[in-house]
């Protein structure tokens, strides 16, 4: 008789239901796949009383996460409550001192407090595992980690967030507004409790942090991220993103350059018939570039109680297996510190500003753009009825920090009705 892997789970929500779905429903395969049984022995929430859809009496229940995760009879540990800190934190702290393997979907924890939570796992010699983490069902962890060991991971590039992919997407579609379409995601539970960690782009952001440590071998660093949200684009923006052939993507794009790591998470123009630009709803995608493989692109549900489900039971089968493997891919003590570096690569950028209608308006923006070393390769004046006139402008390749000096230099002109758009066109 082989020994079973014994489960402890906190957490009963969309992801932790679905895990205990698939233990249910696929005892037998998953024993099949990994040689053991896998048994769910004990279960922690909020509510004892809450109907959750699934049987629950057959396991034991613990009122505090922590004193499950360091009960004597679990062999792992797997966290699905969510939250940086908090009871999340200390029972998964409290689980790797105990000795208990961790499995968690909470990237908001690992982006913040991952290499302290690698060390302490590593020098326990337990695993710590994170699939569900990171865009959902995709398993893009384990291709980092193990697929593409062998190469030296140039860039990666992803769309991580549904909720805001599908704001940015139903906008096009349905021609209404940010306000407008934020209420329809809400009301459709799209949105986390904390809806900010979703258009504020900080989920999306730690996703990519994530992501990063394993690419570039570096330490976790969330702060080091350049982070706008979604909540400035405006449906002017999308129809005319759109009138050019772009659309507009919450785009992450981490690249480790000799100045240092770069990282970024915001709203960008990606050409429309790119897959990227054909992403819709809640999809994520994710491509990874390296030396040897030159690009995979990975693309797939990113949220939702099935695909979740998935990315945690496949870290659960492979602590069955007994495969382990470092936290973030190298020994975390090895990680360098990270050194965050602003991007200097140029792009070419998308502007929008009101001027003042009047003579001479046009030629001082372009001659303060000319100034600044900015270069325009499309210029656009739209139909107005007031005394502003919107302007729309596509440099060529120039860098943010140019940009930013011609903006500057803008204010001081009399010719400016609002603070322009600016958004980065990314060829991807
Ligand atoms: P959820 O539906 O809100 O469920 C959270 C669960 O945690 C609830 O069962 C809640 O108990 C329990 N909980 C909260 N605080 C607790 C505490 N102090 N003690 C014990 N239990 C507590 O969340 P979820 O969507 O399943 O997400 C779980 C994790 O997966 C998060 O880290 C999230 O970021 C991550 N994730 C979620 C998705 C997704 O599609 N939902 C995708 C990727 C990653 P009650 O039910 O009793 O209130
Ligand atoms: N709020 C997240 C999203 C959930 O919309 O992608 C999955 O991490």
């Amino acid at each position: 008789m082989t020994t079973p892997l014994r489960l402890g789970i906190a957490g009963l929500g969309t992801v932790g239901i679905g895990v205990i779905r698939i233990l249910r429903t696929q005892a037998a395969l998953l024993e099949a796949r990994t040689g053991r049984p896998i048994e769910l022995t004990a279960i922690s929430a909020r509510s004892r009383d809450k109907d959750r859809g699934v049987p629950l009496t057959g396991y034991a229940w613990e009122d505090d996460p922590v004193a499950l995760a360091t009960r004597d009879d679990i062999d792992v540990y797997v966290e699905l409550m969510g939250g940086t800190d908090g009871p999340a934190k200390a029972s998964t702290d409290a689980a790797i001192a105990a000795g208990k393997h961790v499995v968690t979907a909470n990237k908001a924890m690992l982006a913040i407090h991952g290499q302290a939570l690698a060390e302490a796992a590593e020098a326990a010699g337990r695993a710590l595992r994170y699939e569900a983490a990171v865009a959902g069902g995709i398993p893009v962890i384990k291709a980092l980690t193990e697929g593409l060991a062998g190469n030296q991971i140039t860039r990666i590039v992803g769309v991580m967030n549904g909720s805001c992919n599908y704001i940015l997407t139903r906008m096009e579609s349905s021609g209404l507004s940010y306000d407008d379409i934020f209420a329809e995601a809400d009301g459709l539970g799209y949105l986390e409790a904390d809806p900010q960690l979703d258009v504020g782009g900080i989920d999306a952001a730690h996703k990519l942090a994530i992501l990063s440590s394993i690419a570039f071998g570096t330490q976790v660093h969330f702060d080091g991220i350049e982070l706008e949200g979604i909540e400035r684009v405006s449906i002017d923006d999308i129809r005319h993103a759109g009138d050019m052939g772009y659309k507009i993507k919450l785009l992450g794009v981490a690249q480790k350059t000799g100045r240092g790591l770069e990282q970024r998470m915001m709203p960008c123009l990606v050409p429309d018939t790119s897959p990227f630009g054909q992403l819709q709803g809640g999809t994520n995608m994710v491509a990874i570039e390296g030396d040897a493989v030159e690009q995979v692109v990975l693309r797939g549900p990113g949220a939702g109680e099935g695909p979740t489900a998935s990315a945690v039971m496949g870290d659960i089968c492979d602590i069955a297996r007994g495969f382990t493997l470092p936290v973030f891919g190298q020994p975390a003590a090895s990680l360098e510190a990270a050194t965050p570096a602003r991007s200097v690569l140029p792009a070419p950028h998308y502007l929008r500003m009101a001027l003042h209608d009047k003579p001479g308006a046009l030629a001082k923006i372009a001659t303060v753009l000319g100034d600044a070393g900015v270069s325009i390769d499309r210029m656009r004046q739209l139909g107005h009825n007031d005394a502003t006139a919107p302007v729309l402008i596509v440099t060529h390749k120039c860098t943010r920090t140019a940009l930013d000096e011609a903006i500057a230099a803008m204010g001081h002109t009399d010719v400016l009705a609002s603070n322009p758009v600016v958004l980065r066109i990314e060829d991807i």
